[in-house]
């Protein structure tokens, strides 16, 4: 597994506004979507493209394009679906699948509650968001059924990871193509599994809701 965070002015200061729990939900949604597409640059850096011929106003020439098959975009449900528009905008021929995943706040463990995605993804490249990669549970759960049904390059895109979700995704998916994306590896989780110093509840935030 490779984690790549990603250094930039725009992303530290969209991440800073996430942060301040001032920020009321639409900029928080707004911001959440901005930030993405900036991972979204970084994180489709090695997305696969073809060769095409194509012509100019002035002149014939090649350039590429995305290939097929087409890239797997899959939000993990409730707070990854904030994160999808930013996602696709940047990857237009990209097919969309869910994953619900809810995390027992007692017990920190993650299970499975919907799932719609092609049953093979053989030679996909797959692209799963999770605003938070936490105690790691929830990812390694959905990476771990996208690897079964085949996928050969996985990227999760997150907008924040805790040292501890890190080495739990080191650990669980040593020698997987799995590649993080992420605006920052904060301090640690505490007690309540919550990243520190975090957003808060990346759902709650978004959709104003618990
Ligand atoms: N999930 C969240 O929404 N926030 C955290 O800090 C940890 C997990």
């Amino acid at each position: 597994m490779r984690i790549h965070v990603v250094d930039h002015p725009l992303v530290a200061h969209k991440l800073t506004t996430l942060r301040d729990k001032r920020t009321d939900s639409p900029t928080f949604r707004r911001l959440a979507d901005e930030l993405v597409t900036l991972l979204a640059y970084e994180a489709t850096r090695d997305v696969r493209t073809e060769q095409v011929d194509i012509e100019t106003p002035v002149t014939p020439t090649t350039g590429v394009k995305l290939s097929y098959p087409r890239p797997l975009v899959v939000p993990i449900l409730r707070a990854g679906l904030g994160m999808l528009d930013g996602m696709v905008r940047l990857l237009p021929t990209a097919e969309v699948g869910f994953l619900g995943m809810i995390r027992n706040e007692e017990t920190l463990e993650a299970s499975t509650y919907a799932t719609r995605m092609p049953e093979d993804l053989s030679g996909r490249q797959v692209y799963v968001l999770d605003p938070m990669l936490a105690t790691g549970g929830t990812l390694v759960a959905a990476i771990r059924e996208l690897i079964k049904r085949g996928a050969d390059d996985v990227t999760a895109v997150v907008l924040l990871a805790a040292p501890e979700g890190v080495e739990v995704m080191e650990r669980e998916l040593a020698g997987t193509p799995v590649t993080v994306v992420t605006a920052s590896v904060d301090e640690r989780l505490n007690e309540h599994g919550y990243i520190v110093p975090g957003l808060g509840d990346a759902g709650d935030r978004m959709y104003g809701t618990v």
